[in-house]
């Protein structure tokens, strides 16, 4: 079909081109018409870095009838999560064979495929570098890829966890280059922290509120409408940086208080004071109080890090930061302290450290996770062999070590396998993690000296003439 008007002849093909511009156009410039399809489902999520924050985000917005794309540099990823293979033990099969089957969820490893979502969530690591200073290179490389392949209207918001000012400093800045748009008039930018808890059975992502802070009103309006869809509560603050203080608060808080009871556990330890029995009576106050549990060291992605992305940024400002100093190495001696103690478990079996055979039980860095990073397992397995004893360990979660960027030389060292034979052959136990599924009453018939960094020993009586030692 053809019109002439104004002596132009328009092919129907040409209207119909034009006319979808001008309605893009308008959609973009009306946010009610985004936040219409997102309460119709037909907004489309897009998440970055499908680990142990993207995949249960995956999960939680594809459970609330949303369709999602997961992207990830790594295809064994993407590939088992087309298959329905779980990646990620604690968050089971039956996930992962619904989002397999689901026509409303797809994975690629293609990120020209960016464009296909109408908002991009980045869920990508944030460690530190090898001088304990924050590596952004993973979230620049990510935000480079969006930049790249960005059109007009899409919603971008970073969530893994970084210091104040990530999201106004180098995530704006470079979308904005590599696009040529302009954040709250070609596209939206918000920051939303994630407080996943992996392994936590009482709290999931859908359960947990969601502080956001945005780039403008209208991506905070439509942040807050996209998260209001999936998760019980959203919290807005002013802007992005105060939300990336948030979060860097909440792990600060952690890591300071773990520091004071891993200090009071040494502390009441040497006056023959039980921490945990002080603890669990002290939580019995129902206001003022909040009961941290001591342990071996600080594990995991996030707590032994997060606090020195603020330290880091802080210098900028001349400011220092003598509480996270301070409770990271509190926390990065515990395991000598725990070391200590095993010395002198051995010496009571009139046994000496040099060529002993220790096991350590778990090496994830806490229960019923298969999460190894930052363990501080790997920091008692170093000093163990530097004294010259014969480390292995006991994880169901982790069989055998897998490649890391760190602790190459355990790489491939596989775990012990649970029967009385292979336990009571070692001089000494430590408890470093302490997973639901070990029968503890069993461990303390085959072992008579065990280390017990947990208190996963209480109320189980040692065997005769043997010892279970706190640590
Ligand atoms: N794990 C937690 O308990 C937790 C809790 C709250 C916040 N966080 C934060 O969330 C962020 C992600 O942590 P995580 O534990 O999910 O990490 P993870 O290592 O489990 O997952 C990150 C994923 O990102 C992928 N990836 C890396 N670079 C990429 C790139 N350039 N493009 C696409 N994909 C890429 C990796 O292959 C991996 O699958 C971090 O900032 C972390 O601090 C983690």
């Amino acid at each position: 079909m053809e019109w002439v008007e104004n002596n132009y002849l328009y092919q129907s093909d040409e209207i119909t081109e034009s006319l979808n511009y001008l309605s893009n156009s308008f959609q973009f410039m009306n946010i009610e018409f985004f936040i219409s399809q997102i309460e119709e489902k037909q907004y489309k999520i897009g998440i970055i870095g499908l680990g142990y924050v993207g995949l249960p985000l995956m999960w939680t917005f594809h459970q609330k009838g949303m369709p999602v794309i997961g992207y990830d540099i790594d295809s064994q990823k993407t590939e088992n999560l087309k298959k329905g293979i779980p990646y990620i033990k604690h968050l089971g099969k039956d996930m992962m064979q619904v989002l397999a089957g689901s026509d409303r969820c797809d994975a690629t490893t293609d990120f020209s495929r960016l464009t296909e979502a109408d908002a991009i969530l980045m869920c990508v690591p944030t460690p530190l570098d090898h001088h304990r200073e924050p590596d952004m290179s993973y979230v620049e490389q990510t935000t480079r890829t969006i930049g790249k392949h960005l059109r007009e209207g899409q919603l971008v918001i970073l969530e893994s966890t970084t210091y104040p000012g990530t999201t106004q400093e180098l995530i704006i800045p470079l979308l904005e280059e590599l696009s040529g748009l302009t954040s709250g008039k070609g596209f939206y930018v918000a920051y939303s922290p994630e407080r996943e808890d992996p392994g936590n059975a009482d709290f999931n992502t859908a359960g947990i509120p969601k502080v956001v802070g945005a780039h403008g009103e209208d991506a905070l309006k439509l942040a807050q409408a996209l998260y209001d869809t999936a998760i019980v509560e959203t919290v807005p603050v002013s802007n992005t940086k105060t939300a990336e203080a948030v979060k860097l608060t909440e792990n600060i808080f952690r890591s300071v208080n773990i520091a004071l009871v891993n200090e009071l556990k040494v502390v009441y330890e040497s006056m023959g004071i039980d921490v945990h029995e002080v603890l669990d009576a002290a939580d019995t106050k129902p206001f003022g109080f909040m009961k941290f549990t001591p342990g071996p060291g600080l594990g995991g992605h996030c707590i032994p890090i997060d606090p020195f992305y603020l330290t880091w940024k802080a210098r900028e400002f001349e400011k220092h930061t003598r509480f996270i100093e301070l409770a990271g190495e509190i926390n990065t001696t515990m395991p000598i302290y725990v070391i200590d103690r095993t010395i002198q478990a051995l010496n009571v079996h009139k046994k000496a450290m040099n060529g002993a055979k220790v096991l350590v039980i778990g090496l994830a860095y806490k229960p019923d996770v298969d999460d190894m990073r930052e363990s501080p397992t790997f920091k008692l397995f170093d000093l163990l062999k530097g004294y010259g004893a014969e480390v292995s360990y006991y994880d169901s979660y982790i069989p055998v070590v897998l490649p890391t960027r760190e602790h190459e030389e355990w790489i491939g060292t596989q775990s012990v396998t649970w029967n009385r034979e292979t336990i009571s052959s070692f001089d000494a136990v430590i408890i470093s993690t302490n997973h639901s599924d070990i029968d503890y009453g069993q461990l303390a018939e085959w072992s008579d000296c065990i280390i017990d960094t947990r208190n996963a020993m209480k109320g189980i009586e040692p065997k005769a003439g043997g010892h279970i030692f706190k640590a």
